[in-house]
């Protein structure tokens, strides 16, 4: 554990954060993409071709997140926003690939979905962005066009260019303290990112279950259950 007091944090999380919420991550055992073929259901392609059976997907998902509830991991995370914030250290910039809304509904206040929010979706037709909470469908009309058919989740699938990249790239270069938090570090470009974090300077840590991808890249190491580990990290720092 670096003993310098940090000023500048990046937390990176995934669906790690939110397994103890009810919510499945994607690689463990039984995981979501061993259930589902993520190239018949999360591609540009997938959805144009079938946008019935993606829709049904996301639809399955959507229900699924509203009865998760935050667990003690999300809650610590927006304990440390705040503490941050009041002790003016610097900047806090939490980033997660996860689409679901349990930061938000655990307190954090700022909120950076690289991969979108199920929460939302878009209108192909006008570009209109919205709050959409419950089923989606193809004969679903966009509440500002009123044309059907062109509304999709507001999810960044295979292949698409994640969100707020730039922002992301930004703080990164200016960390001294990188967190990855419940992520396989197998998809870029976040997996990527502990590398950024590292060129400049920053000290890294890792908490998951079991090392990742990219485990070897990261300083610290702490592994168990998100809702054990990562209250007890942020009452360290
Ligand atoms: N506490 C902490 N970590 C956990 C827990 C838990 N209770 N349960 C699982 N994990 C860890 C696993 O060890 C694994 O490292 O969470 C990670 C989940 O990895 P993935 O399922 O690959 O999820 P993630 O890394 O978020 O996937 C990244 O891939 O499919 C895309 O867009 C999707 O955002 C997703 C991206």
């Amino acid at each position: 554990m670096s003993g310098r007091p940090f000023r500048n944090i990046v937390i990176l999380t995934g669906a790690g954060i939110s397994a103890e919420s009810g919510l499945g991550t994607f690689r463990d055992k039984g995981g979501i993409w061993e259930k589902f073929d993520w190239q018949k259901l999360a591609t540009p392609e997938a959805f144009r071709s079938d946008p019935h059976s993606v829709h049904d997907f996301y639809n399955a998902r959507r229900a699924n997140m509203a009865g998760a509830q935050p667990n003690d991991a999300h809650r610590a995370l927006a304990a440390l926003e705040l503490l941050w914030q009041a002790e003016d250290r610097g900047s806090f910039l939490l980033v997660t690939q996860n689409i679901d809304d349990l930061h938000e509904r655990g307190g954090s206040r700022e909120v950076l979905h690289m991969h979108g929010e199920l929460l939302k979706s878009r209108c192909n037709s006008c570009g209109h962005l919205f709050e959409h909470t419950h089923a989606l469908g193809v004969e679903t009309a966009c509440p500002s066009c009123a044309r059907a058919g062109g509304l999709r989740p507001h999810v960044v699938w295979f292949g698409e260019m994640p969100l707020g990249l730039d922002t992301i790239y930004e703080a990164l270069g200016a960390c001294d303290l990188f967190v990855a938090i419940g992520t396989s570090g197998t998809v870029y470009p976040a997996a990527g990112f502990v590398s950024e974090a590292k060129a400049a300077g920053a000290w890294t840590v890792e908490l998951s279950l079991e090392p990742g991808e990219v485990s070897a890249l990261f300083d610290e190491h702490h592994y168990g259950p998100a809702t054990k580990i990562v209250p007890e990290w942020a009452g360290r720092i």
